[in-house]
């Protein structure tokens, strides 16, 4: 029997950093985002009030943490906070980004575990539900004591490849943290794997010290698949090896574009055929690279935050989407 819904109207709310995304999501919904004044005050600090009532309705705040993670993190805890003494039946937060994910576990003594730390702040603030995408690590949904919904791009990433029918592919994993993601897109797309192992300077955290390839590139054309770019270290190196080492085109899969830095323009001197790459954070159009491709998670967002409202089963919408996805008729 189909659960009833105890809330009333769905609402999407916009934060501040990516307000294209919760549009792209309220339109594939059919409905409005609500009306919301985020403003600074003169110190800076954050000042929100919701423009309509929402009382009783079943909110969903589209807030992906992005640079600056702080301060959207932030933002985000004011705005539930409007919501909860506004009354709000249930208060979902969509991050489609979540920051401070890949601190998920001590590894050099007096060391913070952000991941936890973050959970434990939305749980405070009064956030109900999580619906994010990619985390950095699966684990990471054990720190919420709160049910959490996990959305992957690899399918619209495989998708969008297998459509391309490339010929000699191999899937390359950049690191061993990806080599579960690397391996689902290797099925998907029926190639083998290589894996790339990558050590990194333990003083300074964006440092690569060295990489070597396991396994077999020479005369192959090449995808890596990683969850994010950030200071785009792990894959312009990983480029250089691969092409070094007799690749021939590298494709890049990305769930997470940050682009710190200069990393659109290591990313665009670096030798890289295309760049597959979701909307889960804004770019800029200065970050905008012309090998880039980019996959809306709207879509997928939308059809997960209709179940969640109406209470029905996920785990057959996923199989679904999946399936969609890579047949290609998505
Ligand atoms: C590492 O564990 C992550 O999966 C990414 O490979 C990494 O965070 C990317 O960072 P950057 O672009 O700065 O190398």
């Amino acid at each position: 029997m189909r659960p009833i819904n105890q809330y009333a109207a769905l609402k999407i709310v916009a934060g501040t950093s990516h307000p294209a995304l919760a549009k792209g999501i309220a339109q594939q919904l059919g409905i409005p985002v609500t009306p919301m004044d985020v403003s600074k005050f003169s110190d800076g600090e954050t000042y929100v009030r919701i423009d309509e009532s929402i009382r009783a309705c079943d909110v969903f705040v589209v807030q992906t943490l992005c640079n600056p993670a702080n301060d959207y993190l932030m933002e985000l805890f004011i705005i539930v906070d409007a919501l909860r003494r506004a009354s709000a039946g249930r208060i979902t937060a969509v991050v489609p980004y979540f920051a401070y994910a890949r601190q998920d576990r001590k590894t050099n003594d007096r060391e913070p575990i952000t991941a936890k730390l973050v959970a434990n702040l939305m749980t405070t603030a009064g956030i109900n539900r999580v619906l994010t995408a990619d985390l950095h690590a699966d684990q990471v949904q054990g720190f919420f004591d709160i049910p959490l919904d996990h959305i992957k791009a690899l399918p619209l990433i495989a998708g969008y490849l297998k459509k391309k029918k490339i010929k000699d592919l191999v899937v390359v994993s950049p690191d061993f943290g990806s080599i579960k993601r690397s391996h689902e897109l290797a099925t998907a797309l029926d190639t083998a794997l290589v894996v790339i192992s990558k050590r990194r300077s333990r003083k300074e955290h964006d440092t690569i010290e060295d990489m070597t390839i396991l396994g077999e590139v020479k005369g192959k054309n090449i995808v890596i698949v990683d969850d994010m770019i950030s200071t785009g270290g792990t894959i312009v190196r990983a480029v250089e090896v691969l092409k070094k080492n007799g690749a021939k085109d590298c494709y890049v899969g990305c769930t997470h574009p940050l682009l710190i830095g200069h990393a659109a323009e290591k990313l665009a001197q670096a030798d890289i055929k295309e760049l597959i790459v979701t909307d889960s954070v804004p770019l800029p159009h200065q970050k905008f690279l012309k090998q880039m491709v980019v996959l809306s998670l709207a879509p997928w967002l939308a059809k997960t935050i209709e179940c969640i409202h109406q209470g029905t089963q996920m785990g057959m919408l996923f199989d679904q989407l999946k399936s969609d996805y890579l047949e290609g008729k998505r």
